[in-house]
């Protein structure tokens, strides 16, 4: 049962403590809320707030704290949050002197700074995970310039590209969260230690002390707001929702390409996950998972917005309850992304069956009618004339590259050997020069993007 008067005092229920505690999850904000006392400690001193010597007297008991979570030895008591935890084992040693920490400072702004602190490294380490999966990307990608494969719309086989350029279109998505991620760091990096509850203090506290020692850049520009502004924890589950989207639909193009229906990669046998009855299967479970495991990101950032519609200005309990999801967001992100750039260094694909699959078909249908109105025919025109084609072509059981004058002459007489050219699926990828293409130089492009990328991450 709680002792200190914070917690409610003595007569506080066992069970509405048990029912108001956050303890089992904020002791993860631990070393954060143990690196804020020891800034808010240090500018207590240094304003002479607090006298210099039990200033250090809590120092030491804070850093033996957190030497005790080291080393696994130290027992929270059973408070109503880490907050309370901290100061009741400071107050269990030094006693009344203890007190001195919380001068000028409420849980409230106490917090927000923890949060705060935690996105904050959080977000560096998801940088870190991007940056390696989009060298990943861009490496990979620059191995597979030659390879070629179907794209799709609607699930239909659209045009032919590069996988090069497959690649880079998921790191295209990743880069974004790059952008994003930068954004949510921006917005987290305002100090809100020191306007305590709700109003301030009418203590001589130096705010820009705190802020130059937790290295923040600028402070929360009021109390009423900051105490009850989780926007920074919605920026970063709403970046790490969007990445995790990303993630889910690549995951579904390798859950499809490693089906033999497409047949288009193998997985290795370190990924590549068996059943318990049926002894012939390799399943992509990673790939399911990284699916499924995503979409709780878009349940995190649905909780944190309904947890904080309908509050009034200010501080309210409610706010606790973003500990659950806001704590998950970081390790999700990381272990889901991790996960994801192993994964695809452990795909094979089937050069051949890849490139079977654009041969045998009519995706390079569009380069031949462009390449009619490239003569001066109307596109519509083109179209329509290649559209003869292609069922001239399906009702011989006939791939559109082995079409021959003769018969496309038949179809329409504008068609020649030129244009016929083009129906050649090589030649296809490589004429997509413009920027954005799938052609081999707007390529180079997207893979140097990646690369710039990773190396801002
Ligand atoms: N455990 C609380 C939370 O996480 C700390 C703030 C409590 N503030 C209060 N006024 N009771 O939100």
């Amino acid at each position: 049962i709680a002792k200190t008067a914070a917690s409610g005092g003595p007569g506080l229920h066992p069970e509405v403590l048990a029912f108001t505690s956050s303890l089992a999850l904020d002791k993860a904000l631990l070393t954060e809320d143990l690196v804020g006392s020891i800034a808010h400690l240090t500018m207590l001193s240094r304003t002479r707030l607090i006298p210099s010597e039990d200033a250090r007297a809590i120092r030491e008991q804070l850093v033996a704290i957190w030497k005790g979570a080291q080393a696994g030895t130290l027992v929270l008591a059973d408070e109503e949050d880490v907050h309370m935890a901290v100061e009741a084992e400071i107050t269990r040693v030094l006693g009344e002197r203890a007190g001195l920490l919380h001068t000028a400072r409420s849980r409230n702004d106490q917090v927000a700074l923890d949060l705060r602190l935690h996105v904050r490294e959080k977000v560096a380490e998801v940088l870190g995970v991007l940056a390696k999966l989009l060298e990943g990307l861009a490496a990979r990608a620059e191995a597979e310039r030659e390879t070629l494969l179907p794209s799709y719309t609607h699930r239909q086989r659209a045009q032919p590209i590069s996988l090069a350029y497959l690649l880079c279109g998921y790191g295209a998505m990743f880069t974004r969260d790059v952008d994003a991620l930068g954004f949510v760091l921006e917005q987290v990096s305002a100090l809100p230690l020191g306007v305590g509850a709700i109003g301030g203090t009418s203590l001589p506290i130096d705010r820009e002390v705190t802020r130059e020692l937790l290295r923040f850049p600028r402070l929360t520009m009021n109390g009423l707001d900051t105490v009850g502004d989780r926007d920074f924890a919605m920026d970063f589950a709403y970046a790490a929702m969007r990445s995790l989207l990303h993630a889910s639909r690549v995951a579904t193009d390798f859950y499809d390409f490693a089906s033999p229906e497409f047949g288009f990669v193998k997985l290795d046998g370190e990924i590549a996950c068996g059943s318990s009855m049926m002894p012939q299967k390799r399943n992509p479970d990673v790939f399911e998972l990284i699916r499924g495991k995503s979409g709780r990101a878009v349940g995190n950032l649905n909780t944190l917005a309904v947890l904080v519609k309908g509050l009034p200005g200010g501080y309210s309990r409610d706010l606790q309850e973003d500990r659950q999801v806001l704590l998950e967001t970081g390790p999700l992100l990381t272990s889901v992304l991790s996960m994801l750039h192993l994964a695809l260094g452990k795909v094979h694909f089937d050069k051949e069956r890849c490139f079977a699959a654009v041969e045998s078909d009519y995706m390079q249908a569009t380069d031949v009618a462009e390449a009619l109105a490239m003569k001066g025919i109307p596109f519509r025109t083109a179209y329509k004339a290649t559209g003869a084609l292609v069922r001239a072509c399906q009702e011989r059981g006939l791939p559109l590259a082995k079409v021959t004058l003769e018969l496309a002459q038949s179809v329409d007489p504008r068609f020649d050997a030129e244009v016929l050219k083009s129906a050649d699926p090589r030649r296809a990828v490589e004429r997509k020069a413009n920027a954005g293409g799938t052609g081999p130089a707007s390529v180079e492009k997207q893979i140097a993007e990646l690369k710039s990328h990773a190396a801002r991450a």
